[in-house]
């Protein structure tokens, strides 16, 4: 019988959010007195399951080095690439290089989600650790949804009782993730997320409902929400 699995993190953070308006990529604007980024990290930093932890970058990224925690000897760094894809991608070459097994687990994570609570966490490894695919924290959806024509009017209500948003952490084997990516890319299908990819290749990723706040700030308004909610 093989080893147990190790657990391992990529967090792609080569991505511009250009949605911010802001002068610089939304992982490194300021939340709480710290980068979005390194908010993000905490929840993983000395997290005593989890074997490493890779963070991937631009090439031409001046942010990082001015971080405490581009020294920190626990985070590894990888290169990013032109698509969220690419970026995960680069992050599995390193975990590779770092002694990841193919049927290790592989957690990824939005470099912009830095409200993710140790409980949730917890809760997706446990879930999933025995499951033979992997899967994602997503939230039931709580709006009515509508399906909208070219003309901007309602052509239909959507049963929201099967609509979840995916969030992250989403968590694959190494193998089964590596390849369901770079054959989506490939293949040139867009995906947005681990999970569509997997999907992709004909799985059925498992949906672990987590908290609606570990939002992924993608406007001003969402690090405007989340300064106000620390701060109370
Ligand atoms: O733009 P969006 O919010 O969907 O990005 C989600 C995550 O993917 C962010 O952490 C972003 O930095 C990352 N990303 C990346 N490489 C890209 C595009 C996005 O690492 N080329």
């Amino acid at each position: 019988m093989s080893a147990a699995p190790y657990f391992w993190v990529v967090i792609p953070a080569a991505g511009v959010g250009s949605r911010m308006r802001a002068d610089r990529p939304k992982q490194y604007l300021q939340l709480a007195g710290r980068s979005i980024l390194e908010h993000t990290l905490d929840c993983f930093i000395g997290h005593p399951g989890l074997r490493g932890l890779v963070v991937s970058l631009a090439g031409d990224d001046p942010y990082w080095p001015s971080l405490r925690c581009a020294s920190d000897p626990r985070i590894q760094r990888a290169d990013g690439g032109v698509e969220r894809a690419d970026s995960v991608l680069g992050g599995l070459r390193t975990l590779n290089e770092l002694g990841a097994d193919t049927d290790d687990w592989v957690l990824v994570h939005d470099a912009a989600r830095p409200n993710l609570m140790r409980s949730d966490l917890d809760k997706l490894l446990a879930e999933l650790a025995t499951d033979p695919v992997g899967g994602l924290l997503a939230v039931p959806v709580r709006d009515t949804l509508k399906r909208a024509g070219s003309d901007g009017r309602v052509r239909e209500t959507i049963d929201r009782s099967v609509i979840w948003q995916a969030y992250t952490p989403q968590m694959f084997r190494f193998g089964a993730l590596q390849n369901a990516l770079a054959g989506a890319l490939a293949a040139e299908v867009a995906i947005t997320d681990e999970a569509s990819a997997i999907e992709w290749a004909g799985q059925s990723p498992r949906l672990i409902e987590g908290r609606a706040d570990n939002l992924k700030i993608t406007r001003p308004e969402d690090l405007q929400w989340l300064e106000q909610r620390w701060k109370s």
